[in-house]
């Protein structure tokens, strides 16, 4: 063997040793977050392959008509993505637990398992759902294949098993900071993760009325994106600004404080916007109008928390490409959610909006904006960490191309999208509404207009822009760091040390 190759082969060698010294060097709660975060990013993988699906099928109908129908494409894509965010959430709380609460993870055995038993879980539910596509609407149906609940479809038994999984992962998160010490990022963590699993009970009240229904069902869908979702994501941002930036303890907590205030004060009455229509009392136009339209206060406060504290670091960040998706979620929160939301949230335009592809142009840009974006920036903090420290500012070996063009392709894929479906839901807000007075025949008429098949179009493009980012950022995440030497820019608050938790000491303590 020429010296040359067997001199790579060592270098190989010493690197996976590396690797693997590396995850022993993780605590249990970080080792049990990496899992978490490698399925969710399977599942965003589905997600995408899934939408891709359903998204040809809006130009051709008959595309794999009776093998995988539209409706079962779209079930898997939006259920994929909530399971893969909530997985996305888990891991995130797992990887700051320990080195927030300063102790080791408590019931880290018991963690192991419930994380097996829910992505066995989670696999059994989606197979059954690619193959039981059509059945009758029974009981039996309802219990062990499919409650029809857009977002929630998961069958009854998996519903309680889910539950239980959630009991557990509360244990070991509330169970740890009991044992070490609490602050006020993991007390409001804590108190919203009972509201965040409580709120799951009621969309398990199933009754056969159709508005009462939907009226616990919002209860799910709305309060956890426009509330116990956000106010997690606040959590988590708060901890991820003081890790990337060194930004001060007191002032990511005093902003999560406003905006946690803020965030129910809107999002809890703002619920009625989805009240409008469904059979509910009159009242529910004025207060969900009004509630709704404050929410996007917040969500303005997040993005000058973010721009504020990164501004006052210069943008000197130990972790860029965490930073960059931080930042990402930032403006991404507050333009889908915010503007999106406000744009069709007063009753009087909502009329029009209800359910065209307005809406699905707000859905696809606040979970991409608010929630996948904080995903991928925890992702990033921990494969900093399980390299062991390692650089991840400015002037990375390959000059950070892979970071930063699946940044910039899975945004601009996103807007894209978005625009695309906004022009669409115009288009329908006016011919199927405006014109055609909402008539069945104006339903199809709206969908046949050149704007609209031309925004479907565009969003197929710009779906696979999406795509190509998302397979760059999984490159990315796979090889970002490796046989990096430097260690990590120590970050610090201008104003002063940053305490014993912000330095890290803690989370390197061996298990
Ligand atoms: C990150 C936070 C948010 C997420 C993830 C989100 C997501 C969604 C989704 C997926 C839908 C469609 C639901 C369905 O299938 O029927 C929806 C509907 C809606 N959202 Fe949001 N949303 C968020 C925040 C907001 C905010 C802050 C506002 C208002 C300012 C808002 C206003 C609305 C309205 C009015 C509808 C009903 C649309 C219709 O009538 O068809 N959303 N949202
Ligand atoms: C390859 C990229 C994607 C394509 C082609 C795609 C396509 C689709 C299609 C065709 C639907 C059904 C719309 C309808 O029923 O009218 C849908 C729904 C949805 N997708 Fe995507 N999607 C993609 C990526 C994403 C991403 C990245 C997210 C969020 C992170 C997302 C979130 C949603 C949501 C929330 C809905 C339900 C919207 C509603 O009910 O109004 N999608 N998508
Ligand atoms: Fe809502």
């Amino acid at each position: 063997m020429p010296a040359e190759a067997a001199m790579d082969v060592g270098a190989a060698v010493a690197e996976d040793t590396a690797v693997a010294l590396n995850t022993r060097s993780l605590t249990a709660g970080q080792r049990l977050a990496l899992k978490y975060f490698t399925v969710a990013m399977v599942l965003f993988v589905a997600q995408m392959l899934f939408g891709l699906l359903a998204g040809i099928q809006f130009l051709y109908p008959e595309f794999l008509y009776g093998v995988l129908d539209f409706n079962v494409n779209r079930m898997v894509h939006i259920n994929a993505m909530i399971v893969w965010m909530l997985y996305g959430f888990i891991g995130s709380v797992y990887w700051l637990v320990e080195d927030e609460a300063g102790v080791e993870l408590v019931g880290a055995k018991l963690a192991n398992i419930n994380f097996w038993v829910l992505t066995s879980a989670v696999a059994v539910v989606v197979v059954v759902y690619l193959v039981v596509q059509v059945g009758p609407g029974k009981q039996s149906t309802i219990w062990l294949i499919n409650e029809g609940r857009e977002y929630i479809e998961a069958p009854r038994w998996a519903d309680i098993g889910i539950v239980v999984c959630m009991g557990v992962f509360f244990y070991t998160i509330a169970g740890t900071f009991m044992k070490g010490r609490w602050s006020g990022i993991s007390g409001t963590l804590v108190l919203d993760l009972i509201a965040l699993a409580g709120l799951y009970l009621a969309g398990m009240f199933y009754t056969t009325n159709l508005s009462v229904d939907q009226y616990w069902w919002w209860w799910v869908v709305h309060l956890w994106v426009e509330a116990t979702w956000e106010v997690l994501v606040g959590c988590i941002m708060a901890w991820g600004l003081m890790k990337t930036l060194g930004a001060r303890r007191e002032i990511v907590t005093t902003w999560l404080y406003i905006e946690v205030a803020l965030m129910f004060g809107a999002g809890i009455l703002g619920l009625g916007h989805h009240y409008f229509w469904i059979g509910t009392p009159e009242y529910w136009l004025g207060i969900g109008g009004f509630f709704s339209a404050l929410e996007p206060i917040p969500l303005v406060a997040m993005v000058v928390h973010a721009v504020y504290d990164a501004g006052r670091h210069g943008f000197q960040s130990s972790n860029h490409p965490a930073l960059a998706w931080l930042i990402a979620h930032a403006f991404g929160n507050f333009l889908g959610a915010g503007v999106w939301g406000f744009i069709h949230t007063l009753p009087q335009i909502n009329l029009y909006t209800h359910g065209t592809q307005w809406t699905a142009s707000h859905g696809h840009l606040a979970f991409f904006g608010a929630y996948a974006t904080i995903v991928i920036a925890l992702i990033y903090i921990a494969l900093q960490r399980w390299r062991g420290d390692v650089w991840m500012s400015a002037d990375l070996p390959d000059r950070g191309w892979k970071w930063k063009w699946s940044l910039i392709l899975l945004n601009v894929g996103m807007m894209g999208m978005t625009i695309a479906l906004l022009i669409a839901g115009y288009e329908q807000s006016f011919i199927e509404r405006a014109i055609g007075g909402s008539t069945w025949a104006a339903f199809f008429e709206g969908q046949t207009q050149p704007w609209f098949v031309q925004g479907m179009q565009w969003r197929m493009i710009f779906g696979v822009v999406m795509t190509a980012g998302l397979v760059l950022l999984l490159w990315d995440l796979l090889t970002i760091g490796r046989g990096e030497t430097r260690p990590a820019k120590e970050v610090h608050d201008p104003a002063g040390p940053s305490g014993a938790i912000e330095s890290g000491a803690l989370s390197r303590a061996p298990v």
